[in-house]
């Protein structure tokens, strides 16, 4: 008992010694966050897409349900999502805003401060998302984006840019088509999986060459488990010992070495280039595994909280109440708890889930 209260007051310490550090410094540990990928991240740029279907779209309840005023923003998620939460890390309130609700004349001042670029649906093969979506804002538009915001900055900005943080969480969205959409009779995985690294690459440089030096990285998760994936397997021989598609999280499996050994070699190759890799396969199966966490506790690992089986969530569907408990929040994306776990993991892990540093070391980095 003692020794339980003794465990308390310490961690209330801490706690409190934390916010007096924020307190004081009132500085996040970079000056600004850059966001590029897909729903994982998106905080609303999709809404601004005018032929995006609603499916890609998370701008009506019950997207939103635990995020503040309970409004749906495009978050992907019942409440704040991965670049949110990875934000609030470190020190920001949330994600910067939606490049795309940004009017032009305020773009240069944002920048200073941050920009989201993610779309929902978007994956590393500019094509990638059209088929389900119709319209996505493609990776090559977010980086161009970045790019020309970067210039119309003008010089004096390099020091800002190197600085910030370059967060990217895509991929997910071509193991899905590409294991969704069968057409091409003579593809080949590792081929394929070649292809995407090497968009990788090309994004990376190009952010790079517009002044950026500091990128966490998120390899895709598991796909193979998200509930619309385990529907579609059928078949046990189909599926892996956590009961989710094999061939799509034999996928995930096989590209995080890749992209592990693509960024080793882009690093070695560009001067003062760092990053973080954040092992979403590992982490996802540490969940999956039913390892509890602090704080966290996920018992219900198999279907959404909101909606299942072949409906989508929306404002009729069933809603779960014990959120905290549920790694998925709809067939595809997790739950804010969830989120919140990854990003910890993210930011403050040791080295079992991110190489070769955490994103709070490489936040702390002068380049
Ligand atoms: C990517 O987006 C740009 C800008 O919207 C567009 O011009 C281009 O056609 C897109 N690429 C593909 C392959 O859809
Ligand atoms: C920025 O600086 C570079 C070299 O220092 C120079 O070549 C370039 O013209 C400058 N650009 C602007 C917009 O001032
Ligand atoms: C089919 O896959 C091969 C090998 O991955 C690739 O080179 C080719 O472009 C693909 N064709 C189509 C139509 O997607
Ligand atoms: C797939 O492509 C890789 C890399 O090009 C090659 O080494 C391998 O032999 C191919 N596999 C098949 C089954 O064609
Ligand atoms: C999850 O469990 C499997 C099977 O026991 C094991 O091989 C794997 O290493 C575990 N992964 C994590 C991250 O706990
Ligand atoms: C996790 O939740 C389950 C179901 O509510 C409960 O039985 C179990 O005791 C919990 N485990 C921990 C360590 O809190
Ligand atoms: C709303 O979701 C439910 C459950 O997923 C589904 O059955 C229904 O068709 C959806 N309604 C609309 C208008 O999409």
């Amino acid at each position: 008992m003692a020794s339980r209260r003794g465990a308390f007051a310490l961690v209330a310490a801490l706690c409190l010694l934390e916010l007096a550090r924020r307190g004081l410094a009132e500085e996040p540990a970079v000056p600004a966050m850059f966001v590029f990928g897909d729903s994982t991240v998106d905080v609303g740029n999709n809404n601004f897409l005018a032929n995006c279907k609603a499916n890609c779209k998370a701008n009506y309840p019950r997207y939103g349900v635990d995020y503040p005023f309970q409004s749906p923003t495009g978050r992907f998620s019942n409440g704040y999502n991965l670049a949110d939460q990875l934000a609030q890390k470190l020190g920001f309130d949330k994600s910067p805003p939606p490049y795309l609700s940004l009017p032009d004349v305020t773009i240069i001042s944002q920048m200073s401060k941050g920009i989201n670029f993610a779309s929902g649906g978007s994956g590393l093969i500019d094509s990638t998302g059209w088929k389900v979506c119709t319209e996505v804002f493609n990776m090559s538009a977010q980086v161009q984006s970045f790019t020309s915001a970067v210039q119309k900055m003008g010089n004096g900005t390099a020091d800002l840019i190197s600085r910030s943080l370059i967060f990217i969480n895509t991929g997910s969205n071509d193991l899905f088509e590409y294991t969704d959409f069968p057409s091409n009779t003579t593809r080949n995985d590792t081929e394929f999986l070649q292809s995407l690294v090497a968009s990788y690459k090309g994004h990376l440089k190009d952010l790079y060459g517009a002044g950026a030096r500091k990128f966490s990285v998120v390899s895709p998760s598991l796909v193979g488990c998200c509930p619309s994936q385990r529907a579609v397997a059928h078949d046990t021989n189909d599926l892996d010992f956590h009961g989710c598609s094999r061939a799509a999280n034999g996928l995930s499996r096989q590209l995080y070495p890749m992209l592990g050994s693509m960024l080793r070699g882009l690093a070695a190759d560009l001067p003062s280039m760092h990053y973080s890799l954040g092992d979403s396969v590992g982490m996802a199966e540490l969940v999956l595994n039913g390892t509890v966490l602090p704080g966290a506790n996920f018992t219900v690992l198999d279907r959404p909280c909101c909606g299942g089986g072949v409906g989508g969530c929306n404002g009729t569907a069933p809603l779960c109440l014990d959120r905290g408990s549920y790694l998925f929040w709809d067939n595809f994306h997790p739950t804010a708890a969830a989120s919140n776990v990854f990003a910890r993991e993210l930011f403050f892990d040791p080295g079992a889930f991110v190489h070769p540093m955490n994103v709070h070391e490489l936040a702390e980095l002068r380049p």
